[in-house]
């Protein structure tokens, strides 16, 4: 037995979950009480009446700083608060689709995932928690909204008295009347993609020398990729780089994209290439894929793999629908349209998805952030989106570059990039924001650079299942050859505001389908720039980071 101590406690400031959970500075979670308060207040959010006896948490991190500490926290408070069984990953390790995928398969109550996804680790990095719902993904806004409410009334947590368990291997022991089961991380899911794909034909692929360039960023998919990648499907060793997960991810920023990947990319470019290169972030949900030569757009990739979807076991059927955020190119659209199938667009944030795909509306969706996934979990998944691209590439007989181009051809080129200018002045940045969408009405029906303005508004999305509506989803013009530009504040920056604007045109002369993606949008980026005056609002003469 252990006894349960009540420690009183306070408020804290400023512990709004945002649409990826509570993300901060590791020194903030380091603050007496900090965390304890976040795990209490999701527990009294969403406990039910019957309280939590019974009933199965799963409980997993991405491996960074903090990440064991809080498993142990978070095991002794889920003991205090009365839960039947923790499902831990072994070392304190889940990837998000992993945690997501063990949900939904043992039939769990919920899950708390520890990661702040793609933003760097370690002591100075960030940390953070989110709880995600028995359909296994992010808690919808009404739950993120009653366990903000609770961090604001909270009184005292509870906590078990025991001493730290040991993680390192699956077996099972108790924490007080809690059965704490520890589980080999990969086992689920990778059980899960065996029924997705057919693995034969993967190890066909890489049995004929297809040679493939993984890197886990030093983050939680190492395992993962290695397990399934190297060891089941006969890759060779090294395929995986970088494979082993750190509490900073080596000092880098596990964000797979071409500026913070760039050992990859320098890789994928050089002569001697790999036939593919791909990455995942920090939590493993995140995925980048570059051709010999050719990086892919996330959202080229997402229509894409909708194009050819039906070459996997899992898809043969096809697709019942495809949903892409709001700020996602539109190449989806035009596949989707060709397929006869629904297209949505949601807000950014992959907790907008869950409905559609709990009520079996779509099939496939994703982010132009490189999240891509289907209803197979309900978060975004890196490793999944690699095995279906693999998948493709064995069942074509034929390389990235030559889908990619057979692809344009067939549908056009949505050429496509995203600005982020980081660590602004909140004021600054809200203001601009502010400005910009007080001037965009009047800008409907204006020609500019040569196009008709067709819609300059606020985006606001009416959920199709349940009729919720969330405003405020970022401003876009939109003109009448598709070109768009749009703008909007990140929700997951822990400095300062990140202002991104994404802009994209659909090209569709068959000699232009090969430029560079900045020189094919330089116009409409000078544009963005003249609209919003953000060179000259911030001072900053470029972004800080260009995708
Ligand atoms: C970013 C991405 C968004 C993604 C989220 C969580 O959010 O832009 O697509 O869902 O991370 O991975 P943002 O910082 O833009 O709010
Ligand atoms: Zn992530």
């Amino acid at each position: 037995m252990s006894t349960v101590r009540r420690i009183a406690t306070q408020p804290i400031a400023g512990m709004k979950p945002g649409t990826s959970g509570l993300r901060k500075k590791v020194s903030e979670f380091e603050r007496p009480h900090y965390l304890e308060n976040f795990v209490q207040s999701v527990f009294d959010a969403v406990r039910p009446p019957e309280g939590f006896a019974g009933r199965t948490l799963v409980l997993g991190g991405d491996g960074r700083h903090g990440n064991l500490r809080a498993v142990q926290v978070v095991l002794r408070m889920a003991a205090a608060a009365g839960f039947a069984r923790v499902l831990v990953g072994a070392g304190g390790l889940l990837s998000t689709p992993a945690a997501s995928c063990v949900i939904r398969r043992r039939g769990a109550f919920g899950g708390l995932i520890l990661s702040a996804s793609h933003n760097p680790g370690g002591p100075d990095g960030d940390f953070g928690i989110k709880f995600n719902g028995a359909n296994g993904g992010p808690a919808p806004e009404a739950v993120t909204d009653a366990i903000h409410a609770a961090t604001l009334r909270i009184t005292h947590y509870d906590i078990a008295d025991a001493p730290d368990l040991a993680l390192d291997r699956p077996g099972r022991s108790l924490l007080g009347d809690l059965l704490v089961e520890v589980i080999d991380p990969v086992a689920d899911y990778r059980d899960l993609m065996h029924e997705l794909f057919d693995f034969d034909a993967l190890r066909a692929l890489f049995a004929g020398g297809f040679r493939l360039a993984f890197d886990a960023m030093h983050a939680v998919t190492g395992p993962y990729a290695k397990a399934i990648l190297e060891d089941e499907l006969g890759a060779p060793a090294g395929t995986v780089r970088n494979g082993v997960p750190l509490p900073d991810f080596g000092g880098g920023h596990p964000d797979p994209n071409l500026v913070h990947a760039h050992e990859l990319l320098a890789t994928m470019m050089a002569d001697d290439a790999p036939d593919l290169g791909a990455a995942s972030d920090g939590d493993g949900d995140r995925n980048l894929i570059i051709g010999r030569g050719l990086p892919l757009s996330p959202s080229d990739s997402l229509a894409m793999l909708a194009a050819n979807a039906h070459l996997a076991p899992a898809y043969r059927g096809g697709l019942a629908g495809v949903a892409r955020s709001m700020p996602t190119s539109a190449a989806v659209d035009r596949v989707a349209a060709r397929l006869g199938i629904p297209c949505f667009e949601t807000p950014t944030g992959w907790k907008f998805f869950g409905n559609l795909l709990d009520a079996g509306r779509i099939t496939l969706c994703g982010e132009e952030s490189a999240g891509t996934g289907s209803d197979h979990v309900r978060e975004k998944d890196g490793l999944w989106a690699v095995l279906l691209w693999l998948q493709v590439l064995a069942a074509r007989r034929q390389s990235l570059r030559e889908v990619a181009q057979a692809h344009w051809s067939t549908y056009g080129r949505n050429y496509y990039t995203r600005h982020d200018h980081e660590a602004l002045p909140l004021d600054v940045a809200q203001a601009l924001m502010a400005d910009l969408a007080a001037k965009l009405p009047a800008l409907a029906g204006q020609v500019m650079a040569g196009r008709r303005v067709v819609l300059a508004d606020d985006f606001a999305y009416t959920d199709p299942v349940d009729g919720s509506v969330s405003r405020h989803q970022g401003l876009r013009l939109v003109f009448d050859d598709g070109a768009r530009i749009v703008w909007r504040l990140s929700g997951t920056g822990t400095e300062g505001a990140t202002l991104r604007a994404y802009i994209e045109r659909l090209e569709t002369d068959p000699a232009a389908l090969a430029l560079d993606p900045q020189q094919a949008l330089a116009d409409l980026i000078a544009l963005a720039d003249r609209v919003s005056g953000l060179r000259e609002r911030t001072g900053r003469q470029k972004p800080d980071v260009v995708t």
